[in-house]
Parts: C-alpha cells; structure tokens; sequence
C-alpha cells in the first residue's frame, strides 16, 4: 500500500485514537513484549519516544530479552552511510526472530524516505511486516492494526507533508530531561546533507502547543529542556516571511522571543538547543542568550568547515570570516560562552591548505567539544555529484589530523576544570559505575561524583571538580 490521502492533523490524530483502542483491545489478554532500536539524531530519539507512546498505549511492554520479542522496532538514520551497514547487520538478526516466533519487524524513519532503500528491504528482506516513513510516524497505530489484522507487508510513505501532528502519546526516557521539538524539516540544502530530502520543508509547531507542552513537562519534574529543530533559529521564520498566518501566545513570534518565554516558565532551569545555523544567529538571539539565566551558555554552532571555499560549495552561506566574527560577537555579548560544534573533513575538492583553514578555526575558537564525521557522499544531493571526490585514505588522515588537535585542546581546557566549583544537574547512577552519579555542567560536560541517589537526583547540585579524563570530570560534592 501506498501512503493514502491526508486527513486533518486534528482529525488524523483522533483517527489513530481509535486505531489505538483496536490494537490495545487485541493485545488486552496478554501483553505482547516490544523493543526499539533507534539511530541517529536527538531528533530521532524524540520520534522513537513518540513511537513508544504509541505502542505502551497499544498494550504492549519493552522487552527485557531478545527472545521475548513480538514487535521489533527500528528507526533509522541516513545522516552518514555506515547506519546502512547497521541497519541490514539487524535485519539478519531479526531474519532469525521471525522465524523463531513470528515477531512482526516495523522498520520506521529517515533512510525509509529513500527510494533505493526500501528497494533494497523488500527484495532482500521480505519478512519485514511494515516499513513507514518520517512524513507517517503519527500512522503508526493504524499501519500496525492492518498489519496484525490483515496479516499483510504494508509500506506506509509519503514523499512529503506540510504538517504539524500534535496530540501524539510519548513515552520519555529520562525523568530529567526531556527533549521537545519546535519545527520539522530544513530549506537549506547544504550539499552534503540528506535531511531536506527526507524530512521535507520546514515548518515550525504554533508557539502554544510548545509552551504548553514545557509547562507540563515542568509540572511533572522535568529541570531540562533542549529544544529540537534541523534549523531551529529560523523558527516561525517560513511563516514570518510568507505571511502564512500563525497564532502569537505569550509574545512568540521568532526563536529569541521563544527561548524568552521558556525561561519564565517556573520549575525549568535549564534550556538548551539544537542546531541552530550560523547564518541565522541573529542579535535578537545573542541578546536572549545573553539574558535568559536559564538558557545554557553552551551553544552547538556547526562549523562543518573552515575553508570559505568548502563552505561556499557545501552551500552553507556564510565565510570562514562571517564564522569567527560572529563567534567574537556572541563572546562579547554573552558571558561564560562555551561553543561546540560540527565539522566534516573530505568533502570533495578538500585540499591540505582546506584542511588547515578549518584546524585554524579549531585553533581560534577552541571549542569545547568537537563532533567530527569522515564525508559520507548520499545519493541524490548534489555533493554525490561532485566530480573531485576525495580517496577514502586521504580523508582518513585528514581526519585523524583534526582529531589529533581536537583532543589536545579538549583536554587542555579540561584542566581549566581541575579545582572549580561547577553546578551539575544530577542525572542519575553512573552506566560504568554503580556506586557513582552522573550530571552535567551548564557547558554539556559529564561530571562523575559520589553522593546519595534519592536525595540527588533532578537537583543542580554545587561540586567541587578534582580529577579530568578526556572524556568526563571526576567531582565531589560540596557541602553547605
Ligand atoms: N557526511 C558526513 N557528515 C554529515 N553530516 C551531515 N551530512 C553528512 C554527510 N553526508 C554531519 C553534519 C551535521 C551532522 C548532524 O552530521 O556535520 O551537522
Ligand atoms: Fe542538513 Fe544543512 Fe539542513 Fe543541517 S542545515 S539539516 S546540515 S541541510
């Protein structure tokens, strides 16, 4: 089946109420055991967690083991190639699964908006009961009742949508932090980049479904909110400038006014977001970062290369100049500004003198982490296209170059930690070490403490840094 006809989001959303109750009424003997496995982005996660909203209501439990599985989930990424090999690495696994115990295999997310994909799935990997895509996600009750009703494959995709679903259950990891999406979609077509082709145009949630939204996640305990967009200061902003009608509430009418808003919410003390573009890091948004006590002073500022050459043929419209005299403009203006960011090496056509233009803005900048991908070329954008693409050895090295300075640095500014008092949001006990706790700086740095769980946890707690490791901060706490 094909992506059939679009309702009304209200009227979609009650659709898939109904759709819930039919499944929940099949499931109601015995509940049927689910897992999910979720790649890529925070934005996807937020999407998985609406998926396990969705499926909790529907009667079914996460499973604890993998033979217990009656529903297998997987939402997928198309970021950078290697999630491919992840993905068809699973599907083997789960091949088995299906034929142990007729587990049902939905298959969900980006990589579904791509055609070549899910050409590959249904000639090599029949079995797979349900494959939807991000313009379908709210559909999932429904794809799934025909699949158990019908017994049928079912393919649910659209190529592409202009609308806002709200309403949709969510089922959230953390009791801390919560993760709340303010637009979908990107215009901007960076030309190494996937997303405008599978997530479509952008278009930004009505500012009262957001702040509603952060008002009860603040009513039910949670201290951190981290805003979620491909482009998220250029919120409203498709709206603003096609006079496409939107209703102001609470005096949000842009991102800066948005981040104002959020920050007199009661209960919230931490906003963070992501990713915002450099060129639209307008003065309104410096100066509301500046003066939102509750907006973190960490800001991720994807650099993605130093080389205004690279930069131009990436698309991304701005100059190697344009990025550092912002970063100078948003250092002068907000105080305690921390940056991280973004940066891709082998982009085709990347030469040495390239690479050292984006280590020099390294080198500047001095972030305070570096996210760094190896260029992966993506079917159908135009840097698939380029002809001077890069040997897969080169761009190694040059990664391994900017690798090398990144950890220099990081772990230089880590010492700048050693014997400082920081405020760390408590998080919960240590992955590595249960007899520890976790949290966070207000710059996204993990901290590692002892200290009492029940009386920690969801509080911003004073710890004295003693110890760095690369990758995390060793503290203790501070009394009185
Ligand atoms: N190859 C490598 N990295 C990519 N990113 C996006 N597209 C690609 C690609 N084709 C990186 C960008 C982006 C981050 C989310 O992923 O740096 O900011
Ligand atoms: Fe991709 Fe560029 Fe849009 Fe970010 S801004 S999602 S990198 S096209």
């Amino acid at each position: 089946m094909k992506g059939k006809a679009k309702l009304e989001p209200k009227k979609e959303i009650e659709e898939q109420k109904k759709y819930i109750e039919k499944v929940e009424e099949i499931n109601k003997k015995e509940a049927p055991k689910y897992s999910i496995l979720t790649m890529g982005c925070q934005q996807n996660e937020n999407d998985s967690e609406k998926i396990c909203g969705m499926i909790e209501q529907m009667g079914y439990e996460k499973a604890t083991n993998q033979e217990e599985i009656d529903l297998a989930v997987i939402n997928t990424c198309c970021v950078r190639e290697n999630a491919e090999d992840r993905l068809f690495g699973k599907l083997g696994e789960l091949k088995k699964l299906k034929e142990k115990r007729g587990t049902i295999v939905a298959i969900g997310g980006c990589m579904m908006q791509e055609k070549h994909i899910t050409k590959k799935i249904k000639e090599s990997y029949p079995f797979v009961d349900l494959i939807f895509g991000t313009h379908t996600l709210h559909r999932f009750p429904e794809d799934l009742f025909k699949v158990l009703e019908e017994k049928n494959k079912l393919t649910d995709i659209l190529d592409i949508d202009g609308k806002v679903y709200e309403g949709l259950p969510i089922k959230r990891e953390s009791k801390v932090k919560a993760s709340v999406t303010i637009m979908n979609g990107c215009n901007n077509f960076c030309s190494y980049c996937i997303v405008p082709y599978v997530r479509g145009r952008e278009r930004s949630r009505a500012p009262k479904d957001i702040i509603l939204e952060v008002e009860d996640l603040a009513k039910q305990g949670y201290k951190e909110i981290t805003l979620l967009g491909q482009n998220v200061n250029s919120y409203l902003r498709v709206e603003r400038e096609n006079n496409i009608p939107f209703e102001e509430y609470q005096g949000v009418h842009s991102f800066a006014t948005l981040l104002e808003a959020i920050n007199k919410i009661e209960g919230i003390e931490r906003i963070r977001f992501v990713s915002p573009h450099p060129k639209d890091f307008t003065d309104d948004v410096i100066e509301a970062i500046a003066n939102c006590k509750k907006v973190c002073k960490l800001v991720h500022l994807p650099l993605q290369a130093g080389s205004t050459k690279i930069l131009k043929s990436m698309n991304r419209k701005y100059t190697k100049e344009d990025y550092l005299n912002l970063v100078q403009k948003m250092k002068n203006k907000i105080p305690n500004l921390t940056l991280s960011t973004d940066i891709i090496v082998g982009f085709p056509g990347e030469t040495e003198e390239d690479l050292e233009e984006t280590l020099d803005v390294v080198k500047k900048v001095k972030f305070e982490q570096v996210y760094m991908f190896i260029y992966s070329r993506r079917v159908g954008t135009p840097g698939d296209k380029m002809e001077n693409q890069i040997p897969e050895e080169i761009k190694h090295k040059h990664f391994n170059r900017l690798k090398e300075l990144v950890e220099s640095q990081i772990s230089e500014n880590n010492q700048k930690y050693v014997g400082t008092i920081q405020e760390v949001l408590v998080e919960g006990v240590s992955k590595n070490n249960k007899n520890t706790l976790t949290g966070r700086t207000d710059s996204n740095k993990v901290v590692i403490f002892e200290g009492n769980i029940n009386e920690l946890i969801n509080k911003v707690v004073k710890i004295k840094i003693v110890s760095e490791h690369m990758w995390y901060l060793k503290g203790e706490v501070v009394n009185g």
